[in-house]
């Protein structure tokens, strides 16, 4: 393993957790269809996962948002590179992003997606940062909290490297926390 991280949650962790949620997310929408809308890059491993232990009809959909570049400190603004192909009005909608950091990106989709009038919308993160929310924003399904480090892997980037990790780490390098 490399050397410059520190493993937070293995394969096997992840997995489990993973498996709670989608059942809990099977329950909570028993009787209901819903559609997953994974949040590019970082989402994509975590959301493949997690509509695989949904009981439930599940679509997919996917956007593409971006904050970071390819800095580790959130530029403050939210751009969406690529929207959803499909119309969620009356849907019930659950957005899947694989970090809540700032809380800005989930803030810019909520927003975004209530103009279109879906049935509910739902959040669910595999990795929760807290410590540093910017903007007020309810996660109802979140895999595991983070400390206040930069964290690759399971669809994490610095700078496109390390989202192929079957793990989530901690970059050691004092410059990257
Ligand atoms: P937010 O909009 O500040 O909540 O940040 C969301 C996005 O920032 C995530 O989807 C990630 O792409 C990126 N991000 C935030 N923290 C980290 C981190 O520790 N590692 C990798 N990417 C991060
Ligand atoms: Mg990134």
């Amino acid at each position: 393993m490399d050397d410059d991280l520190d493993i937070l949650f293995d394969t096997h962790a992840i997995q489990d957790r993973i498996r709670e949620l989608g059942a809990q997310i099977s329950r909570d929408y028993a009787g209901k269809e819903l559609i997953a809308v994974c949040v590019l890059k970082g989402a994509a491993i975590f959301a493949s996962d997690l509509v695989r232990s949904i009981t439930r009809p599940v679509a997919m959909d996917f956007v593409h948002a971006a904050s970071y570049g390819d800095a580790r400190t959130s530029s403050g603004m939210v751009t969406l590179k690529q929207d959803l192909s499909s119309d969620i009005r009356g849907k019930h909608v659950l957005i899947v992003d694989g970090i809540a950091d700032s809380g800005r990106t989930l803030a810019f989709l909520l927003e975004r997606f209530w103009k279109r009038e879906p049935a509910s919308i739902r959040t669910a993160v595999l990795l929760d940062k807290a410590v540093r929310r910017a903007v007020p924003v309810h996660i109802d399904y979140r895999g595991f909290d983070v400390p206040d480090r930069f964290v690759v892997g399971y669809g994490m980037d610095t700078g496109e490297h390390y989202r192929n990790l079957p793990y989530v780490a901690a970059v050691k390098d004092a410059a990257a926390t």
